[in-house]
């Protein structure tokens, strides 16, 4: 994404460039520059009273304009010399340079609603996630179909091995499970773009929908890797099921999308269960209820004294989602995911 914004930058700089190079000549064009600036600096203000805003478009647009008149200036040296006094005046403040660029193209600062930087570059400050916490937590779909009951039965034999090696180690246990729960929606996701764009049609959201589920399992993951370091054999486990589960979900999806679905969704209710279980652990004092880890407090934009039971509570609450999601997935919209 960055380096699609990048990209972009890079041509309205090629497209400024040439415009300004085409203007500077027309007292016309100088009055077009004023209001253009008027017009950047109105973008500014306005994405500053949008608070997270500042520092994306705007800023952008603000670094392009800047560019525009080094280029003006004096063509070639001068522009790429702005550029590396930029980069150590960043360096100078302590500030984190864009690891890849083109031209010298940094990445924007961005900054929270009280104005200070915003620290992640793995999400943004628009792509923050809002936990539904009054979502049913009980709600539980009734095996019917011999499917359902396939997809139950495999659940809970998968439940087997996972409680005997993990027992009551919810941190551990959740965070191994984060590492499974983040494959279903990139495959069904990748899946069901690649048919999209094989069949001309449209995915009805799905894709989308699918993608973030990915994303949000991950973020899962990032967060309680804050709160557990995986020992060296639980890197090595993971890198096998990860291997194991991944194929083995791409296959059953391209034979039968309503069964994968219907098995993320009752691994879903399980992740209920285990984070519930975690919950009573904290509330018994068996887990301490340690501070949140700060990536949490800006993704699900907790209060900055949450605590791990926040954190465990909006994350059940995620689960939760992506269960009904995938339960609906099986029974609603099968119109949209057969792969063949
Ligand atoms: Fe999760
Ligand atoms: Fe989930």
């Amino acid at each position: 994404m960055n380096q699609l914004v990048a990209r972009s930058v890079i041509r309205g700089l090629i497209t400024a460039s040439n415009c300004s190079r085409h203007m500077s000549s027309s007292p016309a064009v100088a009055a077009a520059t004023t209001i253009l600036r008027r017009f950047d600096e109105a973008a500014v203000v306005r994405d500053q009273g949008l608070g997270f805003g500042y520092g994306g478009g705007a800023r952008w647009g603000r670094m392009m304009s800047t560019a525009v008149e080094a280029a003006a200036e004096t063509p070639g040296q001068k522009a790429s010399g702005a550029v590396d006094e930029k980069k150590e005046k960043e360096k100078k403040e302590g500030g984190e340079l864009m690891v890849s660029s083109y031209w010298g193209i940094s990445r924007p600062k961005i900054t929270r609603e009280d104005g200070t930087a915003w620290p992640w570059n793995c999400f943004m400050p628009w792509q923050t996630y809002q936990a539904d916490l009054s979502i049913d937590l009980s709600k539980h779909h009734v095996p019917k179909t011999f499917l359902d009951k396939v997809a139950y039965r495999t659940v809970k034999l998968l439940r087997i091995p996972t409680d005997i090696f993990f027992q009551r180690r919810y941190g551990c246990r959740a965070m191994m499970l984060e590492t499974v729960a983040a494959v279903p929606g990139m495959v069904g996701g990748m899946l069901l773009h690649l048919r999209s764009l094989r069949k001309f049609e449209h995915s009805g959201g799905w894709v989308k929908a699918l993608l973030e589920e990915a994303e949000n399992e991950r973020m899962h993951l990032m967060t309680m890797a804050e709160l557990v370091k995986p020992k060296w054999y639980e890197r090595l486990l993971v890198l096998t099921v990860q291997g194991v589960f991944f194929n083995a979900f791409f296959v059953l999806y391209v034979l039968s999308p309503k069964l994968a679905h219907r098995i993320v969704g009752y691994l879903e209710e399980e992740a209920i269960h285990s984070y519930t279980e975690y919950l009573k652990d904290i509330d018994s004092g068996a887990i301490e209820n340690v501070p949140a880890p700060a990536i949490a407090i800006d993704y699900w934009r907790l209060p900055k004294d949450a605590t791990l039971k926040d954190v465990i509570t909006v994350i059940r609450a995620d689960e939760a989602h992506h269960r009904d999601v995938n339960h609906f997935a099986s029974v609603s919209a099968i119109a949209y995911f057969s792969c063949l």
